[in-house]
């Protein structure tokens, strides 16, 4: 299928549009994707590296600061053992095939998720494009990995709990900001558009608590058919968006019986 607007030309495209800061995408529908061309659900999710590439070369070409992607849920583990072996060792092929070239991009990789249940090699893979990438500045390309919002929340928390019965923290001091330090990306902004993909609405725990005020696209076309083209437009959408984060709008006319 013909992508009338390539990585390239994105920033054309979208000449004076607001861009996002930090996207959050939820990569659904390569099983049905694949279903629908009579192949297995495996060929899904190979096809979806391609998305992956052109979304991610696209996001470098706007100067998106952040990108995180939902490769595996901790939820993912409920599917048969022949799909996850796919799923893992397609990401290890994949980090084989793109970490030299995304290095070369000025991107740097980090994986949020629980490593420990990961197959060790793997586990290494993810250690060593974390620590070649992270002098990059261009994009931050986030892979979240064996990740899930609550996972992360009670990992945070037993953290804190445990600083606290060190002495090392007031659990009086624990607000916002502290909980926010102890989570996997203590440093990115939140993301300003999250896109799912698949025609599901819901976040299946994905950033539960970074969404709290992400701007939400939802879109029938499967992951594998997403490329520049459906992201351009995710994002006019979210540029036509009324951001308040519970204010009012600055250019609303005052009521008469405003102060
Ligand atoms: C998303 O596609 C990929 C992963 C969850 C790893 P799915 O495999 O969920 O595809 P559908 O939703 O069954 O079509
Ligand atoms: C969410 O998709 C997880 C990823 C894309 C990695 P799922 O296909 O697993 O979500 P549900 O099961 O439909 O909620
Ligand atoms: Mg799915």
């Amino acid at each position: 299928m013909s992508d009338p607007t390539g990585p390239g030309q994105i920033v054309d495209r979208l000449a004076g549009v607001a861009l996002p800061r930090h996207i959050a995408i939820v990569m659904d529908g390569n099983g049905r994707w694949a279903q629908q061309r009579g192949q297995p659900r495996y060929a899904g999710h190979r096809a979806g590296v391609a998305s992956v590439r052109s979304v991610v070369e696209a996001c470098g070409h706007l100067g998106v600061e952040a990108l995180t992607l939902f490769a595996f849920s901790s939820e993912n583990w409920r599917r048969p053992p022949g799909e996850i072996r796919v799923l893992m060792e397609l990401f290890r092929s994949t980090l084989d095939q793109e970490v030299s070239r995304l290095y070369e991009q000025g991107v740097r990789l980090r994986f949020i998720g629980d490593r420990t249940s990961l197959d060790t090699a793997l586990q290494r893979r993810l250690d060593d494009a974390e620590a070649l990438t992270a002098g990059n500045v261009s994009l931050d390309l986030i892979i979240a990995t064996n990740y899930g919002g609550r996972w992360e929340m009670a990992a945070a928390a037993r953290q804190l709990a445990a600083a606290a019965a060190r002495g090392e923290i007031d659990p009086e001091a624990i607000d916002e900001r502290a909980l926010q330090g102890a989570l996997c990306l203590p440093d990115a902004c939140d993301p300003d558009l999250f896109i799912r993909t698949g025609g599901e609405q819901r976040l299946s725990n994905f950033l539960l608590w970074q969404l709290a005020y992400a701007e939400l696209y939802f879109t029938d076309t499967l992951w594998p058919a997403f490329g520049t083209e459906a992201l351009a437009r995710a994002i006019e959408a979210f540029s036509g968006r009324n951001r308040r984060f519970g204010g009012v709008q600055p250019s609303v006319q005052k009521s008469p019986g405003d102060a």
